[in-house]
């Protein structure tokens, strides 16, 4: 499904008690979608269930944060990942999003649901914007979009061996030692 590219230049903002809650099927099309989310999002219910989640894919996200999360969600593992989502009129908002499998009673996975809070203002400006600039023009060095996605993964790579920790670990501690420092 083509992407709306088209921007605003504002962004939105929800509440710190609020989430935002999405369900989708096997192939990550909508099966449910909160009050929340489509105020946000600008969407009624009807424009949503039953598309795929793209339908707010934020066109400066990185391609390799999905590959990612998409690898995670298959191997039957949640994930977290800050995440910049497109409303229907060209704003955008930022999410802390956690995405986990839904499994039968069997362990089949079925489906898989998404939650997301409000982001810690600093940890984005700081770490994941810079990170997601850098990644995105990593992923469009090339013409090539495979050897793109590749440079962006070894640059992720890269900064995950140098810190020493692994994606999820990166995600929960990012931003934390400066804020440790302030106290
Ligand atoms: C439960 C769930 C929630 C998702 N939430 C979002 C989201 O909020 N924003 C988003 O752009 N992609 C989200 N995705 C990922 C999309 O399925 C898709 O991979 C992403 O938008 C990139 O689209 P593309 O691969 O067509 O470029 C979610 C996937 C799942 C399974």
């Amino acid at each position: 499904m083509a992407v709306e590219t088209f921007l605003s230049g504002n962004e939105r903002y929800f509440g710190d008690d609020d989430i935002i809650v999405s369900k989708t099927d096997l192939k990550g099309r909508l099966t449910y979608a909160n009050k929340i989310f489509l105020d946000i999002s600008g969407y009624q219910e009807k424009e949503v269930l039953g598309q795929p989640h793209s339908l707010i894919r934020h066109p400066e996200m990185p391609r390799c944060i999905f590959k990612l999360l998409w690898n995670t969600l298959e191997q039957g593992k949640e994930i977290f990942a800050y995440v910049n989502n497109r409303s229907k009129n060209g704003d955008n908002y930022w999410v802390y999003a956690h995405v986990t499998p839904s499994w039968d009673k069997s362990g089949k996975i079925v489906g898989y649901h998404s939650n997301r809070r409000v982001p810690d203002r600093d940890i984005l400006d700081q770490h994941i914007i810079p990170l997601y600039k850098d990644l995105v023009a990593k992923e469009k060095s090339t013409a090539n979009r495979k050897d793109g996605m590749h440079l962006a993964e070894t640059m992720l790579n890269d900064l995950l061996v140098e810190k020493q920790v692994a994606y999820d670990e990166f995600i929960a501690t990012v931003g934390q030692r400066r804020r440790r420092g302030y106290r």
